[in-house]
């Protein structure tokens, strides 16, 4: 794991921003693995700014999002959905068919699940970018007994509905979500992870420093062969 420790999210922002830019200009048709949550905002307002100049091109780029929320509109603003065009999608020149996401509606859950997997295999993600969860969560696979290898239905930790809670003024934060496995997380080529404040320092630490267990479910990043790791000083206040 290579560890970048920096001064503040905006600093985080910009260097990941970089690395993604880089990245899309070496390989203009690259896929890409995508997260939502706070932590990733200011590396995407980076990447459609240089968009915006004119720097990069996101017209053959492709992008597999983490998870969904179960039983929520797409229309919602809450949605995972609406979050990545409103946060990153809208201000690009994505092609929306380039574009996937779990269905949190889908009517199968199983066959949504695999119709995901199957995609994301044949696709190939060259670079997962991911935030973790106060309780060690990636995407929302949560601590649990064991790591899962693709796509499935998850209950949502008192953790997590407590941390995402926040966003939902209008309606009650679904308790479930789908979201990719721990398995797929780590068939990326690359993964890069952001980190800040420290309401994440306890995860930080034992993601880094722990046992590779699915208590953390971010722990098992340490068996991957090429993650690098962003976070201010207070993520990493216990290291
Ligand atoms: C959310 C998402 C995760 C995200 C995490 C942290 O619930 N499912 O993909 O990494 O929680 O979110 P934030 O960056 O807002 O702290």
């Amino acid at each position: 794991m290579k560890i970048t420790v920096m001064e503040n999210a905006a600093q985080i922002g910009e260097a990941v921003g970089k690395l993604f830019v880089d990245a899309i200009q070496k390989k203009p048709n690259i896929v890409l693995g995508l997260a939502t949550g706070a932590s990733p905002v200011p590396t995407y307002q980076y990447i459609y700014g240089e968009c915006q100049k004119g720097n990069v091109s996101l017209k053959e780029v492709c992008t597999y999002n983490l998870d969904e929320y179960v039983d929520l509109p797409k229309s919602d603003k809450n949605s995972y959905y609406t979050f990545m065009h409103k946060e990153l999608f809208d201000h690009t020149d994505i092609a929306e068919e380039n574009v996937h996401f779990l269905d949190g509606n889908a009517t199968d859950v199983e066959a949504e699940c695999k119709r995901y997997d199957e995609a994301l295999s044949k696709a190939g993600v060259d670079i997962q970018l991911l935030g973790i969860g106060r309780n060690g969560h990636i995407g929302f696979n949560e601590p649990s007994s064991y790591f899962t290898k693709g796509a499935f239905k998850v209950k949502l930790t008192e953790s997590t509905i407590e941390a995402n809670s926040k966003y939902f003024d209008e309606n009650p934060m679904p308790h479930y979500a789908l979201t990719m496995g721990v398995g797929s997380i780590m068939q990326a080529k690359k993964i890069v992870l952001i980190a800040t404040g420290s309401a994440k320092a306890d995860a930080m630490k034992a993601m880094i420093d722990g046992q590779v267990t699915p208590s953390c479910p971010a722990s098992i990043l340490q068996f991957h062969q090429d993650v690098e790791v962003y976070m201010d000083k207070d993520a990493a206040k216990l290291l």
